[in-house]
């Protein structure tokens, strides 16, 4: 059996008539750039959040250092984010001119922990940026703590989490912006590239507005900006698979709990940790060899039986060759967990219109490998 590890046709072919329609839409409509179908995607996406703005950008990239510049942050600033993480978060940092300090991960959940945040703040410091990685929310009311202690913005990279709650917080409720990657392969993803930034800030979103637009709010009038908007035609996309993100959030969280139920006595591995009272939404199914050096036999021997996992993030941002390429950056304090992290993470295969026989035959091969291990 074949295992795929993602399910982007699957998913086009579960909701095709309401896509097809929202895309029809747009075409027949001639307005492909900041249309009424950008608008209106706008409009569903910040009441999603419960929240006032929400700004289409072409990537969640984009999404993150347009917020740092939104917000005044560059050259000369610190931005405390962690190093196993997808490589742009700390890319955003860089490219508004920020320097990334870098702090460990909490060794249960993986995202940054907040105990290790206060050493690492200078006076340059200006921003947190907790990611909700795998799609499990970072300790936010621990974050806005220290930042209310310290006058810090915190950015949230929810790149990762969209539907995904803490215990008593939703996304966006205690931050000053909240960055959305759509990428094809994300919760919510569309069939390219895409992204957003939601925010109550007022400011921070016409600030954003302007940015992505060549500087501009008003035709033939500008201010120095970019171009990163969301093209009409993607927003047709999310708009239709915006109504089913819940239930599609649902069946990650099935899938997870079928792993977890049949994988939790396998002694080779850890399983991934929920914290109580949050939603993890598991953008990612990922378990940790406890032994870091059967992280590659385990995903060779996945493989070979078909199973197409991966490993998020194989290589910390700080172990990346060449690192920090010229850019400023500093690593306060040792960083154990995020390392370990990357040294022993696999990705199972998840998304919604996995079967059960995909993932019965995933869980089979797990335990096939770990009773390998067990007797050697
Ligand atoms: C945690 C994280 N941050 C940022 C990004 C960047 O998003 P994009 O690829 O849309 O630029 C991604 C995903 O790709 C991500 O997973």
């Amino acid at each position: 059996m074949n295992v795929p590890f993602y399910g982007h046709v699957r998913q086009y072919q579960s909701i095709q008539s309401e896509i097809d329609a929202n895309m029809r839409e747009v075409l027949e409509s001639g307005n492909y750039v900041m249309g009424p179908m950008l608008k209106r995607f706008e409009g569903e996406f910040a009441a999603y959040h419960g929240m006032k703005h929400a700004v289409g950008v072409g990537n969640g990239t984009d999404a993150l250092w347009l917020s740092f510049m939104a917000l005044g942050i560059g050259s000369g600033d610190e931005c405390i984010t962690t190093t196993n993480t997808f490589f742009a978060t700390a890319e955003a940092i860089w490219i508004a001119g920020a320097t990334a300090v870098f702090v460990d991960s909490d060794p249960k959940t993986n995202c940054i922990d907040p105990a290790r945040i206060e050493a690492a703040i200078t006076p340059k410091t200006k921003a947190i940026v907790p990611v909700h990685l795998y799609g499990q929310c970072a300790d936010m009311k621990a974050i806005r703590a220290i930042a209310d202690k310290h006058g810090l913005f915190v950015i949230e990279d929810n790149a990762q989490g969209i539907g995904a709650s803490g215990n008593g917080f939703r996304i966006g409720e205690l931050s000053d912006a909240v960055c959305t990657s759509f990428i094809i392969q994300k919760n919510l993803g569309t069939f390219g590239d895409g992204g957003a930034v939601v925010t109550n800030n007022s400011k921070v979103d016409a600030a954003i507005r302007r940015l992505r637009n060549h500087g501009s709010d008003k035709r033939s009038c500008h201010s120095m900006g970019f171009n990163s908007r969301l093209d009409d035609l993607h927003a047709a996309v999310l708009s239709a698979k915006l109504k089913h993100i819940d239930e599609c959030n649902d069946l990650r969280r099935k899938w997870a709990a079928r792993y977890t139920s049949c994988l939790k006595d396998a002694a080779g591995i850890t399983l991934p940790y929920e914290s109580p009272g949050y939603r993890h939404v598991f953008h990612l199914y990922v378990v940790e060899t406890k032994n870091p050096a059967h992280r590659d036999p385990l995903l060779d021997f996945l493989n070979k039986a078909g199973i197409d996992a991966k490993c998020h993030y194989p290589i910390a941002i700080h172990q990346q060759e060449g690192y920090p390429w010229g850019k400023q950056a500093r690593i306060a304090g040792p960083i154990p967990n995020s390392e370990r992290n990357a040294a022993s993470c696999i990705s199972l295969p998840m998304f919604p219109e996995l079967t059960a026989e995909e993932v019965d035959y995933t869980i089979e091969k797990v335990l096939d490998w770990n009773r390998g291990v067990a007797a050697a």
